[in-house]
């Protein structure tokens, strides 16, 4: 199959096409998740927790990104590789520039970054200059000092109406693709409709248009941290790591993941 472009993005919305996404870090998973049909590989900042072993995202540097996006770059022939800013290396438009020209010449066809306020001008700034940008709303987990830990956004009125507002004004200042991470499902869904980009949920209930999961989640590896409610071992019932990766694929594209158990009501 061709290799999958950002326009490709928007008219899979059009279509009615679920979006599957899961994160690589390396060579061989991403080949996997490209063999298995999975559209699009990111290379979280998750890394941190899950490759490095901290505590939070907060440790990684672009360097790490780029190297990993290196690895992942390799292993893919289909699916569009999108790699995350690390903290703050969005802090500034310039800062942001000069990441994300290094994460595309690493091979990534995509960034993505947290946030919405003084981010919207750094997403115009690098629409502008040609770099496809996905935002990143919601349980953003490079606001975790802030936050005060992982846990769901939006569950207030005020606080979910600032979040569709976020997300509208996203999308406005050019983003190409939206995540949602830890949203209520209905206002997961409701931002989608209003949306006029592709949404791609976590812990944001099937109403979204596409799915991403954390490739160590998915796979069911215990990571030392409380298991979120909308993780699911995909191993199990797959019975392989090719398995795993279509069974995944599967659910998302006919809208059985995630499941009312694997959501926030
Ligand atoms: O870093 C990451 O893996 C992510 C996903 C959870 C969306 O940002
Ligand atoms: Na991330």
């Amino acid at each position: 199959a061709r290799p999958l472009t950002v326009p490709d993005l928007a008219a899979a919305r059009r279509e009615g096409r679920k979006l599957a996404m899961l994160t690589a870090y390396d060579a061989g998973f991403a080949r996997a998740c490209d063999d298995g049909g999975v559209d699009l590989v990111l290379v979280g900042d998750s890394l941190g927790m899950v490759v490095q072993g901290q505590a939070s995202t907060l440790p990684v540097t672009v360097d790490d990104i780029a190297y990993h996006t290196r690895c992942v770059a390799r292993g893919l022939s289909r699916a569009l590789l999108v790699a995350d800013l690390p903290f703050q290396a969005d802090a500034t438009p310039g800062r942001a520039l000069d990441a994300a020209t290094r994460l595309l010449q690493a091979g990534a066809g995509m960034v993505k970054l947290e946030g919405a306020g003084h981010k919207l001008e750094t997403i115009r700034f690098l629409v502008e200059r040609e770099i496809p940008v996905c935002g990143h709303l919601g349980l953003t987990p490079q606001s975790v000092l802030r936050f005060g830990g992982f846990r769901v956004q939006g569950r207030e009125d005020a606080a979910a109406a600032k979040l569709r507002e976020d997300a509208l004004a996203v999308a406005a200042a050019g983003a190409a693709l939206l995540v949602l991470e830890c949203v209520p499902s209905a206002l997961a869904s409701a931002i989608t409709a209003a949306s006029p980009v592709p949404t791609i949920g976590i812990g944001a209930g099937a109403g979204c248009d596409g799915q991403v999961l954390v490739l160590h989640d998915f796979l069911g590896l215990e990571s030392g941290h409380r298991r979120p409610k909308f993780v699911k071992d995909f191993l199990e019932e797959g019975g392989s790591v090719a398995g795993a990766v279509r069974a995944y694929v599967a659910a998302v594209r006919d809208g059985s993941f995630p499941d009312e158990a694997h959501s926030y009501a």
